[in-house]
């Protein structure tokens, strides 16, 4: 998508050097837009970890460069095995992660060492490549869910439409911040504006790291698609008042029955769509559902980040400063879980790149037959 006019991807391999790999530091926005230059496994692992690249399908493909990063380092058997294993420990939740590392591991476990850096570049260049393309293709099995709700509040003819603006809700960021471009939920929101379709996004600040005031809102704005920023606890209220026409959100980890585990606060959303006939769609590539999964609110390990992140906010003081403050009594103790799980009875359906299913182990079997 385009910064002022500038395509970007949120990960690339260097042009000039064509070896390190680039990003945004999305610890940075929305004050400042600051790419880094990534060249050591050392510096990808810190990179996840302190969040500077967040967002599941992200996750995956950065973590697959940075094995490309880790073999120029050491090309071996083991220390391959060893830096596959470091960068899954990153962050426990999105399984992007795990997929993407063994996906590149059993490409290049058969390989001789002197051709490993080269493969290595080459699969994580393919994942990335096929996340911008599934994201695409989510885009346009989402935007048919846009067109409808645009056809039911206004005229749409000659594919213009002159009625109301279709009202979606979404919580964190599963925009091309957390992708390798496009984003997930975000996908359609960008293919019906771009087609003439007017659609408004009441994005959810989503605490305690505010990915949805902070990044929603910034790449929203910058591709000019109107949105307005919500604290965590309106959307029921806007959603009772008929103000929410449906909600589409990411996922870091979808179970073969559907089930949805992404940021925290998502479920309590889900549980006011419900009560409220407010369709809630999750849009993921394939590669965030986990087959060997059943039973999401038991089996998904749930990271609990750093409290910290509950009892402090960072923002932009009135004297242009980036400063963070306390917002608890220092002696008031926080727990941090950074996702929650929505259960698949909850959900709409999913939207993936091969189409929109029910949210059950017989809709995503149907969807993707060869994988399941
Ligand atoms: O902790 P984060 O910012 O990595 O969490 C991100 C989310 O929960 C996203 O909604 C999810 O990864 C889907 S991204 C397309």
């Amino acid at each position: 998508m385009k910064i002022d006019g500038t395509p970007y991807r949120a990960v690339w391999v260097d042009e000039g050097d064509r070896w390190s790999i680039r990003v945004i530091d999305q610890t940075k926005l929305p004050w400042a837009l600051e790419l880094l230059r990534l060249t050591t496994l050392r510096q990808v692992a810190h990179a996840i970890t302190s969040m500077q690249i967040r967002g599941a399908p992200l996750i995956g493909a950065v973590a697959a460069y940075g094995l490309a990063l880790a073999l120029r380092d050491d090309p071996g058997t083991e220390a391959m095995e060893r830096a596959a294993a470091q960068l899954a420990a990153t962050r426990p939740t999105a399984i992007n992660l795990r997929w993407a590392l063994d996906r590149m591991l059993t490409r290049l476990r058969n390989t001789t060492a002197g051709q490993r850096v080269a493969i290595a570049y080459a699969e994580a260049g393919r994942i990335a490549d096929e996340d911008v393309e599934q994201n695409a293709a989510i885009g346009r099995h989402g935007l048919a869910l846009i067109q409808q709700a645009a056809d039911v509040k206004g005229d749409t003819t000659l594919g213009v439409s002159r009625g109301k603006p279709v009202n979606v809700l979404t919580h964190c960021n599963a925009g091309w911040l957390a992708t390798v471009d496009w984003g997930t939920a975000l996908a359609p929101i960008y293919m019906a504006h771009d087609a003439g379709i007017p659609v408004h996004v009441w994005v959810d600040e989503t605490r305690p790291r505010n990915q949805g005031a902070a990044l929603t809102a910034w790449e929203l704005g910058k591709h000019g698609v109107p949105h307005t920023v919500i604290s965590d606890n309106a959307g029921g209220h806007l959603m009772q008042h008929g103000r929410v026409d449906l909600a589409i959100v990411g996922a870091d980890r979808v179970t073969r029955t559907g089930d949805a585990a992404n940021k925290i606060g998502t479920y309590l959303k889900a549980l006011a769509a419900h009560d409220n006939n407010v369709p809630f769609w999750v849009a993921v590539p394939s590669s965030t559902i986990d087959w060997t999964v059943s039973d999401g609110v038991r089996e998904i390990p749930i990271e609990e980040r750093d409290a910290a992140e509950v009892t402090t906010v960072t923002g932009r003081g009135l004297d242009g400063r980036v400063t963070t403050v306390r917002v608890t009594p220092t002696s008031s103790p926080a727990a941090n879980p950074a996702f929650d799980v929505t259960p698949a009875r909850l959900l709409t359906g999913l939207i993936t790149e091969r189409g929109r299913c029910d949210a059950t182990a017989a809709g995503l079997q149907a969807m993707f037959r060869d994988r399941a």
